[in-house]
Order: C-alpha cells, then sequence, then structure tokens
C-alpha cells in the first residue's frame, strides 16, 4: 500500500498558496527526491505534510488514511518524523537532552531502546552526548537533528536541506546514514536538496517544484538519463 500520497494538493499562507494541485506519492521503503530552485515550495510541502502549514485543498494520506484534517502531534505518532531547515535544535541543552526531550517516544522503554539506536548510527553523537548542542559541528548537529527525529521510530522521514552549509565529508555521512536506515529498516524518506547530483544518487522516485508547481514526477532512474533537462528545472547549471 502506498505510504505517503497526495491528491491535487494545494497549502499555503492565509491567502497565498504557496503549492498548487500537486499530486505525488511515496510507497514504503522508498526514498523521493523533492526537487526545486528557491521559493519553489519545497518547504511548506513538507511543512503541510508534517500539519504545520494549512493545506489548501486536495488531499493528504498515510498508509491509506486520510489525515487531511489530522492534528501534527498524531501525525507523529502515525509515522512521520521532520528534520527541519535550519536543524532547529535546542542549542542549550546537551546532546542527550535534545533527544529525549526535543524527540518523541511512545513509552519510556521505548525511548532507551530509540536512544541506544541513535548512539549506534551516529557514535559521535555519544561520545558527544553531554556536551551542549550549541557547541557541535555543523554536521555533528545535522547528525541531531536526524537523531532526535528518528526518536519518534518514524516510517516516513522529511528531511529539508540536510546538506545546506555542511562539507562534502559530513554530507556523504549524514546521507549514508539515512541510506543504511532506508536499506535495512525500510525507512522511507522525502529528502529536499539543493544538490540535485547527491539526491539522484541515492533517491528512487524525484518530484520537481518550479513556482509551487510540480514540473517533473518520475523515477530516479528517467531523471538521472535526463539530468540536462533536470537541471533546467531546478535551475541548476548543467
Ligand atoms: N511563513 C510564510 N508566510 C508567507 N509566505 C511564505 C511563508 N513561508 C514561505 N512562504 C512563501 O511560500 C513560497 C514557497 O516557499 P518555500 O519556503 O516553501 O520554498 P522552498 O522551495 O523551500 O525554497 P528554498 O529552496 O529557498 O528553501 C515562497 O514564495 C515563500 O515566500
Ligand atoms: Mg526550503
Amino acid at each position: 500500500m502506498t505510504l505517503l500520497e497526495l491528491q491535487n494538493f494545494s497549502c499555503g499562507y492565509g491567502e497565498m498558496i504557496a503549492v498548487r494541485d500537486l499530486s505525488v506519492a511515496v510507497e514504503p521503503g522508498r526514498i523521493l527526491a523533492l526537487l526545486g530552485p528557491n521559493g519553489a515550495g519545497k518547504t511548506s510541502t513538507i511543512l503541510a505534510i508534517m500539519g504545520h502549514v494549512q493545506i489548501k485543498s486536495g488531499s493528504l494520506s498515510v498508509a491509506g488514511n486520510d489525515i487531511t484534517r489530522t492534528a501534527a502531534l498524531r501525525r507523529v505518532e502515525m509515522g512521520l518524523a521532520l528534520v527541519p531547515e535550519g536543524r532547529r535544535l535546542f542549542s542549550d541543552l546537551t546532546v542527550a537532552e535534545n533527544l529525549t526531550v526535543g524527540g518523541y517516544s511512545h513509552s519510556r522503554a521505548d525511548e532507551k531502546r530509540n536512544l541506544a539506536k541513535v548512539f549506534e548510527l551516529f557514535p559521535r553523537l555519544f561520545e558527544r552526548r553531554t556536551q551542549l548542542a550549541a557547541s557541535l559541528s555543523g554536521g555533528e548537529q545535522q547528525m541531531l537533528a536526524i537523531g532526535r527525529a528518528l526518536m519518534s521510530q518514524p516510517k516516513l522521514l522529511l528531511v529539508d536541506e540536510l546538506s545546506l552549509g555542511l562539507m562534502p565529508k559530513m554530507v556523504d555521512l549524514c546521507i549514508g546514514a539515512l541510506q543504511k536506515l532506508n536499506r535495512e529498516e525500510g525507512l522511507a524518506i522525502v529528502l529536499v536538496e539543493q544538490n540535485t547530483a547527491r539526491a539522484l544518487d541515492v533517491a528512487h522516485q524525484v518530484c520537481v517544484l518550479a513556482s509551487g508547481r510540480s514540473v517533473f514526477t518520475g523515477s530516479a532512474e528517467s531523471a538521472r538519463r535526463d539530468v540536462d533537462l533536470l537541471h533546467s528545472y531546478t535551475g541548476v547549471a548543467a
């Protein structure tokens, strides 16, 4: 069954429509790259999926359940989690506190298990567990933002601009961790990326937005076959 489905989906802010008539689906265990130039509506789309931006029309469903009007917290309980643009960590809390206080676990036992899993995925976070989030490097902060989202044991992880401002080595480390979770645990991912090439490396499906509308949806394979066309859509020089 389709994990996430947007049908004729529009979202926006007050009178302003940021994304119009978007239809796209994510199958279980798949990675969707959501691409497009600045202001295309990528962040608005994933914030609306999480329940933080208003859906204006159309529908949104998770595993066949319509969640168009479902509260944000309930969406987390249903298996959606967000790694937000800019990471949004609690800078004066420690690494461990960001994971336990900032994350969402169903129970204490889950929390313990989830914490151990995050530390296993990112040993650097374990080494720095008592350090304040503000004192981490950019790459470590991104690991922490991913780790915090994983605390709710999501089925679908929405990741906004993971690579922004990070050294290529750190991007590889973070994307490598996501790919591992995808391969080994079947975690589905929506990856919003400026780095088209890096996103195409790991994605199974691609959706390109421009000015709030979908201009391309298809397999990553078909997108890779015509990278020049894709670059013309995303505004990246080929
Ligand atoms: N809080 C807001 N209030 C009003 N308009 C907003 C708000 N946030 C975003 N917008 C508008 O919605 C449109 C889409 O913005 P969005 O942030 O979703 O784009 P994006 O594709 O994520 O861009 P970027 O690559 O720069 O992150 C833009 O025109 C933007 O100005
Ligand atoms: Mg954005």
